[in-house]
């Protein structure tokens, strides 16, 4: 018996994946979920409402339909498009589980970035707005629609990983709950609205937490959710009965991951949680590309930052004086990484 003849199909999927990872982000860029929404609509109709080159239209449309990301039904004329289940809960503005920000933020910013991979492979440096020096966070800030569409990616990126923390963690037994690096608020929004006891603190930096104040006002939630402004790399932080740090780890080398896990602990009571909301990478670093991806996208956006393992988060977390760790599974590739003082 003879092997099988290596094929070079997979190769040439994953080369040429940023043709498909194109036509998904100028599909959000365009709003063609939203536009179908729950219609079923003709390829000229998408076509004029979307405003797009009738050369284009039908191969962008069926592209789609390949990657499945739109369902046909008919063919030629009598062709009409919708939305799958996933486009519809995830990629139409419309409905509460819109997570189409993140890839906005990727189609806008990433996209251009990952460009410039094998500049940062060589030389260890980020490639995005910070290339040319300075910090990283005070560049993507300096324009505030890109601040504004930053921090809507990150609300869209964790929605669903915020909603099972809420649901899954047992809030119930805590008081007082700060998430640090807060961002836009979301999940102190979304544990506030399911726990009712819950006082909550979203910590970030000051061109941030204006946003965040909007967005906690909007939810009628400014009575439970305080929006502080502070640096947590200068600054202790807020005292908690559970610290969350949703992706900030990650963004940091060794030295400052582990000094924010003790500033973590010194603000827990006993018996207080940790909880690190982050794409926590395989043992084996096989398995979980996503996460691997993410570091990369590290190596991309900040000057030593990289996504870890769960045994690398507990070794951390004991030697910050953490008693005990455990982890839960959130959506897909992300997972909650517990400590406890
Ligand atoms: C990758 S985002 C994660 C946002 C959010 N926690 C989440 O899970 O989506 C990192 C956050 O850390 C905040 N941040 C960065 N440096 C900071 C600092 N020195 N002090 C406070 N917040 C900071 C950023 O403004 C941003 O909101």
């Amino acid at each position: 018996m003879t092997d099988a003849p290596a094929e070079p199909t997979r190769i040439m999927e994953i080369g040429t994946g940023f043709m498909a990872s194109r036509v998904l982000l100028s599909a959000v860029e365009l709003d063609v979920f939203g536009v179908v929404g729950a219609q079923r609509l003709s390829a000229e109709a998408l076509r004029q409402r979307l405003d797009i080159h009738p050369r284009a239209a039908t191969d962008f449309f069926d592209a789609l339909v390949s990657l499945g990301l739109l369902v046909r039904a008919g063919e030629g004329a009598e062709a009409r498009y919708a939305n799958t289940p996933e486009t519809a809960a995830f990629l139409d503005p419309a409905s509460p589980s819109y997570m189409g920000s993140i890839l906005t933020m990727a189609g806008r910013r990433l996209y251009q970035h990952w460009g410039n991979l094998t500049e940062g492979l060589r030389t260890g440096l980020p490639q995005n707005e910070a290339r040319a020096g300075g910090d990283p966070f005070e560049a993507i800030y300096a324009d505030p629609q890109r601040l504004e569409e930053y921090v809507a990616g990150m609300a869209g990126v964790q929605h669903t990983n915020f909603r099972i923390l809420a649901e899954r963690f047992n809030f119930a037994r805590h008081q007082s709950v700060c998430d640090v690096g807060g961002a836009s608020g979301a999940l102190c929004i979304a544990i506030a609205q399911r726990h009712p006891q819950l006082t909550c603190i979203s910590f970030d930096l000051p061109q941030v937490t204006p946003l965040a104040r909007r967005r906690v006002a909007a939810a009628g939630l400014a009575d439970r959710i305080e929006v502080r402004s502070g640096n947590f790399l200068t600054d202790d932080l807020p005292r908690a009965e559970v610290i969350v740090m949703g992706n900030i780890l990650h963004d940091w080398g060794t030295a400052t991951k582990q000094a924010l896990l003790v500033k973590a602990y010194a603000a827990l009571p006993p018996g207080g949680v940790l909880i690190a909301v982050e794409n926590i990478i395989d043992d084996a670093r096989r398995e979980n590309t996503i996460g691997l991806l993410m570091s990369l996208n590290m190596l991309i956006e900040t000057r030593d930052g990289y996504d870890y393992t769960f045994p690398q988060f507990d070794q951390w977390c004991r030697t910050a004086g953490f008693r005990s760790t455990g982890r839960m599974p959130l959506a897909g590739p992300a997972s909650a990484a517990l400590a406890w003082k």
